[in-house]
């Protein structure tokens, strides 16, 4: 791997992609930040990026521009992306065609839940880049942690948890700051070539659990109720969320609703070289 090279992060400006960029930047990583909205760039700068490729990710000519001189790629796709798959093979072709040394694929934990849309768009992407001879690993990381952000100030009204699933579904949910630091190790590390790591968080939690927490954290009673999807929709109706992307949401909610999603933390305690964040911890360093 050659670290004299950038490394292009697409989805930069993003709730991930931001604290990667920053990451990678803290351990001396030459970043290239893809993004497609120019007033995103001083941002990227002061994050940490030390180079900004102005494009988007369904324009050819553009990823070819960004892709101009790269050692490496991390791809972090926006989420539920119609054409994710389609995204995804473009740029592992282009990849190929111009040298790029290794294709970093974010993708999610368990690609292969076929009645999860964009669970099943990743497995595409992951199939094409296997297959792709160019090296890659490919990152499986489980719900975030972070997901308590949006709802906490309804949490700190109502003291209701709302989700739209069932309150006893268990999820390996994950601190998105580990996932940064992992990506960070992954990109800039030697020795991470042909690996699928998964990654999930210390704790299987339901809604309960994260509620009974919450509670002994703040002091004041807390419970977990499931949002019905009917409410989830017009929401997020309301809300101007694009119809196709709703539908998918809810798809994964019920998926969620009936299986929750667990995976085993071992791969990330490896990765990290120390203990997973359980969620007590992030919500203390987060939101109080
Ligand atoms: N949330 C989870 O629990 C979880 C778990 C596992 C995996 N993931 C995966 O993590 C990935 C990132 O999620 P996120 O929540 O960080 O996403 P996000 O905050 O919505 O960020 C998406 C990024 O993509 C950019 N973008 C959107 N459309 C684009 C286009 N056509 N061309 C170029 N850039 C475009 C956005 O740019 P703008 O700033 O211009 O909008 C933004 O920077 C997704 O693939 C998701 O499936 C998420």
């Amino acid at each position: 791997m050659d670290l004299t090279k950038p490394i292009l992060v697409t989805g930069a400006s993003g709730r991930t992609g931001r604290r990667v960029v920053a990451a990678l930047a803290g351990r001396g990583g030459p970043v290239r930040a893809f993004i497609r909205r120019a007033e995103a760039r001083d941002e990227l700068k002061r994050g940490g990026a030390s180079e900004i490729a102005l494009g988007d990710l369904t324009d050819d000519a553009s990823l070819r521009r960004a892709l101009d001189g790269v050692g490496q790629i991390l791809h972090i796709c926006p989420p539920m992306h119609p054409r994710e798959d389609a995204i995804a093979r473009t740029l592992i072709d282009f990849c190929d065609e111009m040298n790029v040394g290794r294709f970093v694929l974010y993708s999610v934990l368990h690609p292969l839940l076929s009645d999860v849309p964009h669970h099943a768009r990743k497995l595409e992407a992951e199939r094409h880049l296997v297959g792709s001879g160019l090296p890659y690993t490919i990152l499986q990381p489980s719900r975030y942690m972070q997901h308590l952000v949006p709802i906490w100030k309804s949490v700190l009204s109502t003291g209701v948890h709302d989700m739209p699933f069932s309150t006893t579904a268990q999820f390996s949910i994950v601190d998105l700051s580990d996932l940064a630091e992992t990506c960070a190790r992954v990109m800039m590390e030697p020795g991470h070539e042909g690996a699928t790591y998964q990654l999930a968080g210390p704790e299987a939690l339901s809604q309960n659990d994260m509620a009974r927490i919450l509670t002994q954290v703040l002091g004041k009673p807390i419970r977990a109720e499931a949002k019905p999807l009917d409410r989830f929709r017009s929401e997020a109706q309301a809300a101007g969320m694009p119809a196709e992307r709703i539908e998918t949401m809810c798809l994964m909610n019920a998926h969620y609703d009936a299986h929750g999603l667990l995976g085993n933390p071992n791969v990330l305690r490896w990765l990290l070289g120390r203990e997973p964040n359980r969620f007590e911890s992030f919500v203390r360093r987060e939101l109080l």
